[in-house]
């Protein structure tokens, strides 16, 4: 085929993708499902390199272009000396593909109080977000907030994400993306220098603790969080994600119990010794 054969045969498969409601990339790349089958299964990885130490453990090294990106988010993160300069460099930043692929807008970073004791991290900016430019403002938001005020939390978080800009179609982000978003994320737990975290449903706990493990075995217990160079440890407490609980209300309680049992550690912290 000539390459503007090439190029009208992919445009009308697009289109007609399109007219199906296939309309986002889910993947970073084309997954050829008939020949997975006859592959052999992924080896171990044997390459440590120093990004690979932000990876969880029994993962594969960042490939060359992920840790570029975290190198460079690395240093930008580094040079900002405030909130604000951290959400100007994460919105200047190009090493996240999310940012030219889901969100059609802008980066959402934060929203809160920049010196809250606690910070909120959940998975990633939706729709609304993204439209807004702040994270947790639709349903799952709105929810969010209630639970928040009820547990007189409201004036004590800052609230962010693992990833700034929103996944396509609303989709879990890629370890690699949130690896790439975390020197940023890191960067403002070291500026904001709160007591505790608290990691908004599964994509946030397993990145954030570098484990496997699900969310409804990890919420409710604290863990220690600790950051890629080690200078920065916090209790971490998982949490289920408030768009779970608009599908199961019935999981409310259980989210309730963990919202009690971070103000109880809270409060505790505030009493003098
Ligand atoms: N879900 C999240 O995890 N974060 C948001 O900001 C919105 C929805």
């Amino acid at each position: 085929m000539t390459p503007s054969a090439d190029r009208s045969a992919a445009e009308s498969l697009l289109a007609f993708w399109a007219e199906a409601g296939v309309d986002a990339m889910l993947l970073e790349a084309p997954v050829d499902r008939i020949a997975a089958g006859r592959l052999a299964p992924p080896q171990p990885p044997t390459r440590k390199g120093p990004a690979a130490a932000a990876a969880p453990p029994g993962a594969a090294p960042p490939r060359p272009e992920v840790s570029a990106a975290i190198a460079q988010a690395q240093a930008l993160a580094a040079e900002a000396q405030g909130i604000e300069a951290l959400a100007a460099a994460i919105a200047a930043f190009d090493g996240c593909p999310l940012k030219f692929e889901g969100a059609a807008r802008q980066a959402v970073f934060h929203r809160g109080r920049s010196d809250a004791p606690v910070m909120l991290i959940g998975e990633g900016p939706g729709a609304e977000e993204d439209a807004q430019g702040q994270p947790f403002v639709g349903r799952a938001g709105k929810l969010l907030d209630k639970m928040l005020a009820a547990a007189g939390l409201s004036e004590r978080v800052f609230i962010t994400n693992t990833v700034f800009w929103r996944p396509p179609g609303n989709r879990t982000p890629s370890a690699s993306e949130q690896l790439v978003c975390a020197p940023f994320l890191e960067r403002a737990i070291a500026l904001v220098k709160p007591k505790m975290l608290l990691l908004v449903g599964g994509a946030s706990a397993k990145a954030m603790l570098k484990t496997e493990e699900g969310i409804l075995s990890l919420r409710g217990r604290w863990f220690e969080w600790r950051s890629a160079d080690g200078a920065l440890e916090l209790p971490a407490l998982p949490t289920l994600h408030p768009a779970f609980l608009l599908k199961q209300p019935a999981a409310k309680k259980r989210a309730w119990l963990d919202l009690l049992s971070l103000t109880e550690r809270l409060d505790r912290s505030d009493r003098p010794a």
